[in-house]
């Protein structure tokens, strides 16, 4: 289980056990959400700080929520009004905000590393909201959760990831992921959008995106990230649209239950068809439902390291649901003393 890191930074260095524990414990956390009161007091007397040094509104909401929804206080740090104008480094700005008591840090940089950094230099748990083109764990993670949530299973699935594998950290960490847990990965996208040393990776390289989304369990489409074109990596929008862009004619390939997956924000129209993005096999807001859920889970486990949430129990309750694959499982109940919901873990 994560519960023995004191950070989250990248699928690439998590067992399958320890990613199936975060998607189990995010089953229980979806339960909690799903209530008429979807607030439970794990995490309270803990306070979470959300470094956002890019922009973000699915991320930093969702972590905000989550921490919310787990009883933390929270504090929001932006580096548009802050002293990183003045000339203030990550080091410095990242042990001041620390020295305030806090015991949870996410962050988001432009830097790929700058999270390892910071776990390096602060004792507060570091999550990962998405480094450089590096790796954005949480995405990955909900992308998974999502997929298990459907398809009952990662073993075994086709997932075909399309777009600019090169600078997404987004697919970094779905491949990492979905690799780990015994899916078959293929990519395909501009060869100017491919990685050199692809193959480390585990994945299959198809020539065209017609070929990746034949027979595909789920086809997750990566933004195209516009300065892409300033920098000569595509001719024109239209021209990515009409080779790369998916559309219902080009899912028509893929297995008639295809799940249709984007990470956010989308550009309509240009690596997604409009009836695509909203058609009957798009799941791209249960994403998003989907990653409170599962930051809650990452939240709620790397707590575990600072002693927060009640002592483990074994009584009363509904369970969590579990796959088998996790060492622990998770009970969420009500306590007679709060009449009040918890969530504690169950050895
Ligand atoms: N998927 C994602 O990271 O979206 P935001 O940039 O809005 O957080």
């Amino acid at each position: 289980m994560i519960a023995n890191r004191k950070d989250l930074l990248g699928l690439e260095d998590l067992s399958a056990d320890e990613i199936s524990g975060i998607l189990d414990t995010a089953r229980s956390m979806r339960e909690v959400l799903d209530r008429p009161i979807p607030k439970v007091p794990s995490l309270r007397g803990l306070t979470a700080a959300n470094l956002f040094f890019e922009p973000s509104t699915r991320t930093r909401l969702s972590f905000e929520l989550a921490e919310k929804r787990l009883s933390a206080d929270t504090v929001n740090f932006q580096t548009s009004g802050s002293s990183v104008s003045k000339g203030e480094t990550l080091r410095d700005t990242a042990c001041n905000i620390q020295a305030m008591g806090i015991h949870l840090v996410v962050v988001r940089h432009q830097a790929s590393g700058a999270p390892h950094y910071l776990a390096r230099v602060l004792d507060a748990g570091v999550i990962n909201a998405g480094d450089g083109t590096h790796e954005h764990p949480t995405q990955g993670l909900l992308d998974i959760f999502t997929m298990r949530e459907h398809k009952g299973r990662i073993q075994g699935l086709r997932v075909a990831i399309l777009g600019d594998i090169l600078h997404s950290r987004v697919a970094r960490s779905n491949i990492w992921g979905l690799v780990k847990l015994g899916a078959s990965v293929t990519i395909a996208g501009p060869t100017t959008m491919m990685p050199a040393d692809v193959e480390r990776f585990g994945v299959e390289v198809a020539p065209n995106v017609d070929a990746a989304i034949e027979g595909a369990d789920v086809v997750n489409i990566l933004r195209i990230q516009l300065e892409r074109q300033r920098a000569g990596l595509y001719p024109s929008l239209r021209e990515y649209s009409r080779v790369h862009g998916v559309t219902r004619e080009r899912l028509r390939r893929a297995k008639p239950d295809v799940l249709v997956m984007h990470p956010g924000p989308m550009n309509r129209g240009v690596e997604i068809a409009q009836d695509v993005a909203d058609g009957e096999h798009s799941v791209i807001l249960e994403q998003v439902t989907n990653g409170v859920a599962v930051r809650m889970a990452v939240l709620y486990l790397l707590a575990a390291q600072k002693g927060a949430g009640d002592p483990p129990t074994d009584s009363g309750a509904a369970t969590g649901g579990s796959t088998g694959a996790a060492t622990e499982t998770h009970t969420v109940e009500a306590t007679k003393r709060h009449d009040e919901p918890t969530l504690s873990p169950r050895r």
